[in-house]
């Protein structure tokens, strides 16, 4: 097995006739119906959409965290629609690091705490989490706020711990949803300068569904979310 600290290769990402609907009780809501995407290994994808059109459906089925219907989502090779079990754990463990629309930050563990708890999640050996913990949150600039819990820092300090999590086990995709969503202009313009240089830095394939003409400017390629399907925005 990989290990954790060890650099990983950034992945392509190619979906294909992907559906997704949710029961409803007025009968099944089709959320994503028929939808292709193609995002080369190292590629950073922006994607937007109105409110309710499947952003984070798609970021989670990407992720590993929801079963589609129907279709293929192949991530490295891999088809991670037909993972089961071990292999879907393994995959959500070790290829994805995912930074959620409301940070998703355990409030009685302080920011080290929750970066630590991330690193154990992704096997990194115990005697080394505290560094790599400490490591991780000193490259989103918050080597000072260690030892704040979430209730003491301020969003976009949140976000940038959030972040620090989504990477502790070096990704080869990063999936964010809104990750400026909350932010004033300050604390936007520095995550999305963060996400580029992980982005540069780390082999990460990038998917960030985003409605900031900032952050979107930043990836290569700019899509839309719309009738359950995307275009190009
Ligand atoms: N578990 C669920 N059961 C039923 N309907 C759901 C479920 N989760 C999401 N939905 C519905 O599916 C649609 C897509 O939801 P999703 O969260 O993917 O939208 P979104 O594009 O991320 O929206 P936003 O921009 O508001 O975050 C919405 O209309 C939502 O109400
Ligand atoms: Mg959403």
């Amino acid at each position: 097995m990989l290990e954790a600290s060890q650099p990983r290769e950034a992945v392509a990402i190619t979906v294909r006739a992907l559906r997704h609907h949710y029961r409803t009780p007025a009968g099944p809501l089709v959320v994503l119906d028929g939808l292709d995407l193609d995002v080369p290994a190292g590629g950073y994808v922006a994607v937007s959409g109105q409110s309710g059109a499947g952003k984070s459906t798609l970021l989670s089925i990407l992720g590993g965290l929801e079963r589609p219907k129907a279709g293929d989502v192949i991530v490295g090779g891999v088809n991670v629609a037909g993972l089961k079990g071990d292999e879907l754990a393994a995959y959500r463990r070790s290829t994805v690091g995912f930074v959620f629309q409301h940070f998703g930050l355990l409030d009685t563990l302080s920011a080290r705490e929750n970066v630590e708890l991330a690193c154990a999640l992704a096997r990194v050996p115990r005697q080394r989490r505290r560094a790599r913990a400490g490591d991780l949150l000193a490259a989103v600039g918050l080597q000072e706020r260690t030892a704040h819990r979430p209730t003491q820092l301020s969003g976009g300090e949140r976000q940038r711990v959030a972040i620090a999590r989504a990477m502790a086990n070096r990704p080869s995709v990063l999936l964010a949803d809104e990750p400026t969503g909350n932010l004033d202009e300050d604390s936007t313009e520095r995550v999305a300068a963060l996400l580029e240089s992980i982005h540069r830095d780390h082999a990460c394939t990038l998917v960030v569904v985003t409605h900031n003409r900032r952050l979107a400017a930043r990836a290569s390629v700019r899509l839309a979310l719309r009738d359950g399907k995307l275009v190009a925005a």
